[in-house]
């Protein structure tokens, strides 16, 4: 009767490891039918013949587990644990495609917005950058710029195809005065408390121009604003000087003319002494002397108001900045789109 059950055991141990070679997933072999069958032998298997089968049986599904092991490597790995901390003696030397002598830069514009950033932090200034995704709200109305009033199509403003809860279309903005009522507000209850609020915020703004050497759609502003109690017109030209004087490293004279902003009144254009020629004229200020930098103003006492701030207590000034133009000025560039293109020959000389 044994050696009828060992044959049995033989051949069916045949088929397994053929049908091993077929499987895709080895273990499945160990859940097979043909094994399975063997094993439900043993329940008509009489009790002085089962020690020596389940034997057999056993060292069966042994050889078969081994065998599908081996055919598995790889699959049995340890999971990787990512939260273990990392090997980090890692040395650069190892990776000399990383050693190669040339290196980056800034950009011109980020290391002059670094560099004005500095300027005002020594005159008690904070900052904040811009988004550059906006609402209607901040772009315009907070701006004391009435629903459908001409002037909101001076700004050539990009519009996108979603809408705020307004259902307004969100904007890319067109000027980082777009800050002005979330600094105020933000700023209102330390301004209670008799700081007064200044701030610089650079940013990106985008407008619908047409491109030409001097116009870009894409270019960065400064904006400042400062609030308090008795600020005046005298204290913006004060600022605004020491600016430009930093900024060039060399005396600058301001020039004002009359303008109009919804968000300031007074509104100023201002001009700046060519910091070239000294006032002489040369080509970077079209022989004038003079170069228009900036829209400038007193904070409008509906902008104020709309930031819950009192006009008849607080009043401040704000300006507005190209930072395109004012570093086109300094190293003498006369194509604004180098900014734009990653030309490394440009770029390098920065
Ligand atoms: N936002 C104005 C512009 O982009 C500049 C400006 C800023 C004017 C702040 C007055 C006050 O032209």
């Amino acid at each position: 009767m044994i050696k009828e059950l060992e044959k049995q055991i033989a051949d069916t141990r045949a088929k397994l490891f053929e049908k091993l070679a077929t499987l895709k997933n080895k273990k499945d072999i160990l859940k097979s039918t043909e094994l399975k069958s063997l094993y439900d032998e043993m329940k008509v298997i009489p009790n002085d013949h089962k020690a020596s089968y389940g034997k057999l049986l056993n060292d069966l599904k042994n050889e078969l587990t081994e065998a599908s092991n081996e055919d598995n490597a790889g699959v049995d790995l340890e999971p990787i644990d990512v939260t273990a901390p990392a090997d980090f003696n890692i040395s650069l030397k190892d990776f000399p495609e990383l050693l190669s002598s040339e290196k980056g830069s800034k950009n011109p514009i980020t290391a002059e917005i670094d560099l004005l950033l500095d300027i005002f932090k020594t005159l008690g200034f904070s900052s904040i950058e811009s988004p550059e995704i906006d609402n209607d709200y901040n772009m315009f109305s907070s701006l004391n710029f009435p629903e459908g009033h001409p002037a909101r199509d001076d700004w050539d403003t990009f519009l996108t195809h979603e809408k705020d809860s307004k259902n307004k279309p969100f904007i890319a903005p067109a000027h980082t005065s777009t800050m002005q009522h979330r600094v105020l507000v933000s700023e209102r209850a330390e301004l209670e408390k008799g700081k007064p609020i200044a701030y610089v915020i650079p940013g990106r703004v985008f407008r619908n121009e047409d491109v030409d050497a001097r116009h870009e759609h894409t270019f960065y502003q400064l904006e400042g604003i400062y609030v308090g109690k008795d600020i005046t017109v005298a204290n913006l030209l004060n600022i605004l000087k020491v600016m430009f004087s930093k900024y060039f490293g060399k005396d600058i004279e301001l020039k004002v003319q009359p303008f109009y902003f919804p968000f300031t009144e007074p509104s100023f254009e201002l001009a700046v002494s060519c910091p070239f020629c000294d006032k002489k004229g040369c080509s970077v200020c079209s022989r004038s002397g003079w170069i228009e930098l900036l829209g400038c103003g007193m904070v409008h006492p509906n902008v104020l108001e709309q930031a819950g701030i009192n006009p008849a207590i607080y009043t401040g000034f704000a300006w507005g900045v190209g930072i395109n133009r004012l570093v086109m000025i300094k190293y003498g560039i006369d194509e604004i789109r180098h900014f734009m293109t990653g030309n490394l020959e440009f770029l390098e000389q920065f």
